[in-house]
């Protein structure tokens, strides 16, 4: 789905940014060049970040209560 129709950026496209380590609207503003034009994509930009910077983090918690488990 677009999510930056100004730019033609995609969910997958933000997904993939906060994959390669996007945090933050800036950095898919200079990534991306989300809302860098009418700017109403912001704040659904910025919840899709979240939603897959939070399952990151969750992720690697959950990968790391396992290390220390095994160890
Ligand atoms: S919809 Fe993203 S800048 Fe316009």
């Amino acid at each position: 789905m677009y999510v930056c129709i100004c730019n033609a950026v995609t969910d997958k496209d933000i997904l993939n940014a906060a994959d390669a380590g996007a945090t933050t609207l800036k950095h898919l503003r200079d990534e991306l060049n989300v809302a860098t034009c009418c700017g109403r994509c912001a704040t659904c930009a910025k919840r899709l970040l979240k939603e897959a910077c939070s399952l990151s983090c969750s992720i690697e918690q959950n990968d790391v209560l396992l290390a220390n488990a095994v160890a």
